[in-house]
């Protein structure tokens, strides 16, 4: 599995119980490439009896795991993150070409998991409870103690999305881990290539049988099945909000953790560094094509610096690197993952033309590369004002000021991140306060780094808080114990 693999098809199967299983059915899933339609490997399309001796394990290796110290279990996510950085070549070259990233993000995203996991195993070593007095509350003496400590969930299941198959698929594992859960992952078929090499990552770094387990299968197959499957304590999901709104409807008392879809704006107000607002606006919208959660996916100007913005964001758009990652290291521009997703960038391109949007820059398409794309004076009756593309077309609408930008922000169904840019810091606090979503960033590019600053989505773009110290917070549960002391006088 660790073989030179450039070139040479893949075929991997998955961990269950500490065995690389082929699913009974002979059924595999083929992994296309969207750079150029090669075959690049296969996985095994999992039956649902598979499916439950997958849980079963995992339910049966939490009775141990639970109870290794947290440094032992520590000790594991350290070794996991030396051998990943150590694979870092074999990997970016998997990740290139199953999901079109280039070079430069595929190890950075590689790299920057490998910090992810070292720094979630420091912080586990200062996981604690505390002891709470009863007399505090009103009525009670001092006879009764309560030992508060943090017991994890159980089973856990980790759902991951295409886009950052490692990065977002190692966020969800070592947290649950290193607190005690064990994992069931089932990443994204399209990814499912890094995944399971994530996986065989982990193995090789002593993770014990059935702590951590995987599962293919296409999610519209085995989604349901496995989502209310019995074994299910938790699910950690990253994806779009349509799934993710799915999995809530037919779950039940089980709670969740949901990274969705965005439609974050950048508000550019009239005392706004304008050369540094271009810079981000324009990385943060087109970097991996616009397929980041993440990405700018609105410019919200006032009128009055409008056009000298524009123009200045139109330059930079021009000079985009476009074209094929296994040829260009840091290219900007890749193929999207699949036709259907640039079929959708299209239709949105389409409708804003029609509608009269100023299209300034691309609106072209060959197979899945839609050329970067900017449109201004979109206005809100065009699906490109609410709608994520995810892909590189970037609207810029006009507002005459910083409370009808805020208005227009707020109106999106989403709420994941905005940016807002301004050299006042009493305007940017009160852009701040109003714009409702997880995170608000002033002067920068909305994005999701340092990974343990808390990173959320409020409205249809998430459950829960994710972020190293949140995530264990959010994988494990208080469990108190009170001692009732005996007055014997
Ligand atoms: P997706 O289509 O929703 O898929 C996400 C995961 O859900 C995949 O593993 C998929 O498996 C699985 N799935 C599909 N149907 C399912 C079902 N019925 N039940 C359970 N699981 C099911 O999303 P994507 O296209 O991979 O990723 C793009 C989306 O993710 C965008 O909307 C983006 O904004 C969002 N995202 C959000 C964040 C964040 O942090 N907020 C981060 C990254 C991405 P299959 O691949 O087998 O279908
Ligand atoms: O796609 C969602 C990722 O979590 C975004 O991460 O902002 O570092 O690109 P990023």
């Amino acid at each position: 599995m660790f073989s030179n693999i450039k070139d040479q098809e893949l075929i991997f199967r998955n961990l269950i119980n500490g065995n690389w299983t082929n699913s009974k059915s002979g059924n595999f899933i083929e992994i296309y490439s969207p750079i150029d339609n090669r075959l690049v490997g296969k996985v095994p399309a999992m039956t649902t009896e598979e499916v439950d001796y997958t849980f079963e394990s995992a339910r049966k290796a939490q009775e141990e795991w639970k109870n290794t110290p947290i440094n032992k279990r520590a000790e594991v996510l350290y070794k996991a993150a030396d051998i990943l950085e150590d694979k870092v070549e074999d990997l970016t070259n998997i990740m290139m070409l199953e999901i079109g990233k280039d070079k430069k993000s595929c190890e950075s995203e590689i790299l920057r998991t490998a910090d992810f996991i070292r720094f979630t195993a420091d912080a586990s070593k200062s996981l604690s409870g505390e002891s709470i007095p009863g007399d505090s509350f009103p009525g009670f003496k001092r006879n009764k103690i309560s030992v508060v400590t943090r017991e994890p969930l159980g089973v856990v299941l980790a759902i991951s999305p295409f886009n950052y198959p490692i990065n977002l698929a190692a966020s969800k594992i070592a947290p649950a881990i290193v607190a005690g859960n064990t994992v069931v992952l089932k990443p994204a078929t399209q990814g499912s290539l890094c995944g399971l090499y994530l996986a065989k990552v982990f193995e090789e770094a002593g993770v014990p049988a059935g702590v951590l387990n995987t599962v293919t299968g296409k999610g519209s197959e085995i989604g349901d099945y496995i989502v209310t499957h019995r074994d299910v304590d938790f699910i950690n999901f990253t994806g779009s909000t349509e799934i993710g709104t799915r999995i809530s409807k037919i779950t039940s008392m089980v709670p969740l953790l949901m990274e969705l879809g965005g439609k974050d704006a950048a508000i550019v107000l009239e005392d706004a560094d304008l050369d540094l607002t271009a810079s981000n606006i324009v990385s943060g919208a087109y970097s991996y094509s616009g397929q980041r959660c993440t990405a700018v996916k609105r410019v919200l100007v006032v009128d009055k610096v409008a056009d000298a913005l524009v123009e200045k964001i139109k330059e930079k758009v021009e000079k985009l690197s476009i074209g094929n990652p296994l040829e260009i290291d840091d290219v900007n521009i890749v193929p999207l993952i699949n036709s259907k997703a640039a079929d959708f960038v299209v239709e949105l391109i389409e409708e804003a033309k029609e509608k009269g949007a100023k299209l300034l820059v691309g609106g072209n398409r060959e197979g899945n590369l839609v050329y970067p794309t900017l449109f201004d004076y979109v206005t809100t009756d065009m699906r490109l004002a609410w709608e994520e593309p995810f892909g590189p077309v970037l609207p810029i609408i006009r507002v005459k000021d910083k409370d009808e930008a805020i208005a227009i922000a707020n109106e999106s169904k989403y709420g994941l991140q905005s940016a807002v840019f301004t050299e006042n810091i009493n305007e940017a606090f009160y852009v701040a306060d109003r714009l409702e979503v997880g995170t608000v960033q002033v002067n920068n590019k909305t994005e999701r780094g340092p990974d343990h600053f808390p990173f959320l989505g409020v409205k249809a773009s998430g459950i829960g808080t994710q972020g190293i110290k949140y995530s264990i917070e959010a994988m494990t549960r208080p469990k108190a114990t009170i001692i009732n002391l005996i007055d014997r006088k």
